[in-house]
């Protein structure tokens, strides 16, 4: 099994920055590709913030901050990620950009190269075969924030080959992560299990029977859960749990997938949560 050196992250949202972060963390050299130097320049700055603040609860030292930071590095180029031993992808939940994508990754990563995708929901396989190099394509799917959360479900679609799978399975590992294997299904374990619920969450709200603040403190107090259903939507974004939703609902055609109609007016809106300043709740 080849070893994993150095690791490519694409996309500058959310999930980029916590991803550059980890594998730069496990001791990885790390590339950034953003479509603007300026959302590339973003990731690095979202990064040192968040390790400055690990300092503060003495969690971190200085030097190590500068160690990590110091092994991440950031363009607009893609073909910066020539060398990396795996792309992951982390840009917007939508099959055909992220095809194009994979089409553009198979022209400029040296053969060998690994492609992940950490998509939420999205056929793998589909990805994969945007490539050449099918048996080398997996899902590698981190949880937000990812610095913290644990899981990570490796993905594997009909196409990879056992190698591939394997190789994810260690990246994950030596990233700190509790690694899952699942077969290619939207949803895979967790958003497939999870989205329902936070569907209906919002269909209780607007039944009337609750308000949004009540069924937060509920799920929180009576399940234990770290955070009721509409913080979590706030954290994970509107536009992405509605993109989330509607490829759940395409692949299996479950009411419970079909998205409410108030959270496709807020996408529409502009309310996509805490990277907005706006969901649920305000982030002012
Ligand atoms: N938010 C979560 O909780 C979460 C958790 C796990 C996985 N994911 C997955 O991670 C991926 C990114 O999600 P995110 O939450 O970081 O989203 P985000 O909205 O924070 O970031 C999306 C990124 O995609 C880029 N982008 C937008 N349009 C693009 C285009 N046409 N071409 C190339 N790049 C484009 C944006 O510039 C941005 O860097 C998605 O596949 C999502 O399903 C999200």
């Amino acid at each position: 099994m080849a070893d994993i050196f150095e690791v490519g992250i694409v996309g500058s949202g959310i999930m980029g920055a916590g991803l550059a972060e980890v594998a730069a963390r496990a001791g990885h050299d790390v590339v950034v590709r953003s479509r603007t130097i300026d959302g590339a320049e973003g990731v690095l700055r979202t990064i040192a913030d968040g390790l400055d603040r690990q300092i503060v609860k003495e969690r971190l030292t200085a030097d190590q901050r500068d160690e990590i930071v110091g092994r991440i590095r950031v363009t607009d180029h893609l073909g910066r990620l020539a060398n990396c031993d795996l792309v992951i992808e982390s840009v917007v939940e939508n099959l055909e950009i992220k095809k194009a994508l994979f089409a553009e990754l198979e022209q400029v990563v040296k053969p060998g190269g690994m492609l992940a995708t950490n998509t939420s929901t999205l056929p793998v396989v589909e990805l994969a075969m945007a490539t050449q190099r099918a048996e080398l394509v997996c899902g590698i799917h981190f949880f937000n924030p990812a610095p913290t959360m644990k899981l990570v479900e490796i993905v594997r679609p009909v196409t990879a080959a056992d190698d591939t799978i394997g190789r994810a399975v260690a990246f994950a590992e030596r990233c700190g992560k509790d690694a899952v294997v699942v077969e290619d299904r939207a949803g895979f374990i967790v958003n497939a299990l999870l989205f329902p619920y936070l569907n209906n969450a919002i269909r209780l709200c607007d039944t009337g029977t609750a308000s949004m603040e009540s069924i937060d403190t509920a799920m929180q107090g009576g399940c234990g859960f770290p955070m009721g259903p509409f913080a979590l939507l706030d954290l994970v974004g509107l536009d992405t749990s509605l993109s989330i939703l509607d490829a759940l609902y395409d692949e299996f055609r479950d009411p419970n997938y079909a998205a409410v109609p108030r959270l496709r007016r807020m996408v529409a809106a502009g309310q996509l949560g805490r990277k907005s300043g706006h969901g649920f709740y305000p982030y002012p």
